[in-house]
């Protein structure tokens, strides 16, 4: 049997860290006390002009072939879940095969499933590896969501960051990666999107992100509940076997709830949101890439990652770390 297993994991936030306070001082109208209690939030980093999606790939995706010890010649699979790529096309993925300097001809594509996109991402490049069609993938999640803010809304703009989270995944006799789920509900597609494009010159409809918080709120911990308990029972393991859960990192209450419904104490759920807000698909990897480098995420661990978000998408993988 082939199965794929986590060799290195890599991130990377731009710039300095802005505070809640930074933001009420450039004019939201908001305050710190405000945004720690209903989400946790405490600090985001935001890309500078001209610094895209591909750049932050590439810093996290460097970061993680490093700790692989794999050369990017070695990557027959590049895969970028990102809402926010660098053009319309060619796909982030592509580019960032180039940055890397790859030598070419492996796949490279982008995934688009929002604050889903990296467990989604995982779920395909673990059944690519699966197939036995490749053998080392390095499987991103990229965003500046800063573009897409309306900065004079301050129920969204103060909820997201910019950031890259990446892994290798590479072929092996033994499971890593032992089960994933990935679902979509499009009915729900209005509670929170980007309704707007480019069409000949011009931006068609709105270009910023809307979202109605408390119907996401709910959905969300539905969502994450149900399919943790998927890949827990598609895996034959109970809740209390994994060490760490690793939920999409948007709001620390949502964490918390999710947590109560897989009946885990919060010592096991791995909380960063409060370094970097919401990056969307970058969230998962980075806040395992976080806790790889201080040492509490170790090898031999159980880990439970987990995404929710627009589309409405969810997803979910166990992972032998
Ligand atoms: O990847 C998934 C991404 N989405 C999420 O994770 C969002 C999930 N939803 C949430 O976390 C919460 O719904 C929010 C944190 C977004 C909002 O919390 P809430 O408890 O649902 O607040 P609300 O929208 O009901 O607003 C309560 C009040 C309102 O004022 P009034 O009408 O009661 O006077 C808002 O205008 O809070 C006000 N408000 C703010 N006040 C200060 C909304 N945003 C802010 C703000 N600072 N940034």
């Amino acid at each position: 049997m082939i199965y794929s297993r986590i060799t290195g994991t890599g991130s990377y936030l731009p710039g300095n860290p802005v505070s809640n306070d930074d933001l009420v001082a450039r004019g939201v109208e908001t305050s710190d006390a405000w945004i720690v209690e209903r989400t946790g939030i405490r600090y985001r980093h935001l890309a500078a002009p001209g610094q895209t999606a591909s750049d932050l790939a590439l810093e996290a995706g460097r970061r993680a072939l490093e700790a692989a010890g794999v050369g990017p010649d070695k990557v027959d699979l590049i895969i970028v879940a990102t809402s926010t790529p660098d053009y319309i096309f060619p796909s982030t993925a592509a580019l960032l095969q180039a940055k890397l300097g790859a030598s070419g001809g492996g796949a490279a594509f982008d995934l688009q499933a929002v604050c889903s996109g990296f467990a989604y991402a995982l779920a395909v490049a673990d059944k690519f590896i699966r197939s036995g069609s490749h053998r080392c993938a390095l499987v991103v999640g990229a965003e500046v969501f800063s573009r897409i803010l309306d900065w004079s809304d301050r129920g969204t703009c103060v909820l997201f960051g910019d950031g890259a989270g990446a892994v290798v995944l590479q072929a092996d006799d033994k499971p890593g990666v032992r089960a994933t789920a990935i679902h979509a509900d499009g009915r729900h597609s209005g509670i929170l999107c980007v309704p707007g494009t480019v069409a000949s010159g011009q931006v068609i409809g709105d270009p910023f992100l809307r979202m109605d918080g408390q119907a996401v709120f709910k959905f969300a911990v539905r969502a994450l509940g149900d399919v943790a308990l998927e890949v827990l029972q598609q895996a034959d393991v109970t809740a209390e076997s994994v060490d760490w859960l690793i939920p999409h990192q948007a709001n620390v209450r949502i964490l918390q709830a999710t947590a109560k419904r897989l009946d885990l104490p919060m010592e096991k759920v791995f909380v960063t949101v409060d370094r970097h807000g919401n990056t969307s698909a970058a969230s998962v990897p980075l806040a395992l890439d976080l806790g790889v480098r201080d040492g509490r995420i170790r090898p031999g661990q159980r880990l439970l990652l987990q995404g929710v978000g627009g589309g409405f998408t969810w997803g979910a993988a166990l992972v032998d770390f």
